[in-house]
């Protein structure tokens, strides 16, 4: 346990979403969700920092490689999402409202299913600069 360690990758990327839950009227997404819930969309400049967490590879010297986490966080996560809308582009928010918490879920679940299992993941996503949200809590 001594050799645990915890490395951090960064990326940015920019997203439009509309907040809006289909079962509740127009006035109580409105009231609820405010400036959130513009029908016409509106954007953010999202930061993510990914932690990953595991043993030290005493040969390497590495936790993991971090050009391999790079390439994993572009394919699962920028290419898909920077620069598109999240509720019309991105199938995971088909039924799901982009919230910051529920982005940081799906890209959590993206980021597992890419990462060899021995790794614990975390999630940290900065929807403003005063705003983040922390996965798993
Ligand atoms: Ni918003």
């Amino acid at each position: 346990m001594e050799n645990k360690i915890s490395v951090v990758r960064k990326e940015h990327f920019n997203c439009a979403h509309r907040l809006h839950n289909n079962d509740w009227t127009d006035e109580q997404n409105k009231s609820f969700y405010g400036k959130c819930n513009n029908p016409n969309y509106h954007g953010h400049n999202y930061n993510l920092e990914v932690t990953i967490t595991g043993e030290l590879n005493k040969e390497s010297g590495y936790l993991i490689d971090m050009k391999v986490l790079s390439k994993i966080m572009k394919e699962e996560v920028l290419t898909p999402f920077d620069h598109k809308n999240l509720n019309l582009d991105v199938p995971d928010f088909k039924e799901l409202i982009p919230t910051a918490e529920n982005i940081s879920i799906v890209i959590y679940n993206k980021l597992a299913n890419k990462l060899d299992s021995k790794f614990n993941i975390k999630i940290k996503l900065y929807e403003t600069e005063r705003n983040s949200v922390i996965y798993p809590a």
